[in-house]
């Protein structure tokens, strides 16, 4: 079997035009714009060019959005006092605190102050508590943006078997929660588990967010199976690695990522989407 390449890029493409014709209905009607604000804290290359792609996303759908670039040295202080005053700011619908932060921050806090209904990264344990008694309101953008890709080549969750390999706060866990609810039995692999190829090889669906180049090889997977690589890490001359030997692995699943151009834009458009669900719960509209 060769498989089918899950080309987010593209589907990410696609939902961006529709999010943009609603804004821009929206807009006619005299109602606000979105607004999303993104704190990043000092120059990590990789999180500079994350935030540039999620500013530029906002103004190809029509959001507003402001960037607040503090230095590396940012005292916790500050950086919830900010948290505060954007919590307060009625023109700001979303608000969000790249990750990861420096280590003189802590990160619990600091996500524990974005109130829970500006939350559109989905990280907060309101959000998350939600979703795990299946009341989800803003869903964690990568999960989320995993299950848009799940959903766009049809698949049928209930009965299948579904294997999340890594279990981090902000994708394993709520990975895992999001397949339960679309109603998948679910296997967590972490570094604890035992003959962890053995599971995964059961599953239907396997979903790796490790951050490990190649960790998932051609026999750990089943025949036929649908393969998501969320793992991203920069090597040698700055190029991507997936978690996911792709090229042996697309010999034996049905659907596979590419990174890049899988997951990562379909982050980006979950987060449009929680900005978009804020913006119109803000301003009393009716949710479709
Ligand atoms: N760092 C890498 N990805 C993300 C993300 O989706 N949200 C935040 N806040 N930080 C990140």
């Amino acid at each position: 079997m060769t498989a089918q390449i899950l080309n987010g890029r593209a589907i990410a493409r696609e939902l961006r035009n529709d999010i943009a014709a609603e804004v821009a209905n929206w807009g006619s009607q005299g109602f606000r714009l979105p607004g999303l604000a993104v704190i990043l804290v000092g120059n990590d290359p990789a999180s500079e060019v994350y935030v540039r792609g999620k500013r530029k996303d906002c103004d190809e759908v029509g959001f507003h959005s402001i960037v607040q670039h503090l230095s590396e040295n940012v005292t916790q202080e500050d950086l919830e006092a900010r948290i505060l005053d954007l919590n307060a700011d009625s023109s700001i619908d979303g608000v969000l605190v790249q990750t990861p932060l420096p280590e003189h921050i802590d990160e619990h806090r600091i996500i524990d102050l974005i109130a829970p209904a500006k939350d559109v990264d989905g990280f907060h344990a309101y959000n998350i508590g939600r979703l795990a008694i299946r009341r989800p309101t803003f869903r964690s953008a990568t999960p989320r943006g995993v299950m848009m890709l799940l959903d766009h080549i049809g698949l049928e969750y209930k009965g299948l078997d579904a294997a999340v390999i890594g279990a981090s706060n902000h994708v394993g866990r709520p990975m895992g929660l999001e397949l339960l609810l679309a109603g998948a039995s679910v296997t967590t692999v972490h570094k604890f588990t035992r003959n962890a190829p053995e599971k995964v090889r059961l599953a239907d669906i396997v979903v790796s967010a490790v951050g490990k180049p190649g960790l998932v090889s051609a026999d750990w997977i089943k025949p036929g199976a649908v393969v998501i690589d969320v793992g991203i890490t920069r090597g040698e001359n700055n190029k991507l690695h997936g978690d996911v030997q792709f090229d042996a692995v697309s010999e034996v699943a049905s659907w596979i990522t590419p990174v890049p151009g899988g997951v990562g834009p379909m982050t980006r458009v979950a987060l449009l989407e929680n900005t978009l669900l804020a913006a119109k719960v803000n301003q009393g509209i009716k949710l479709s």
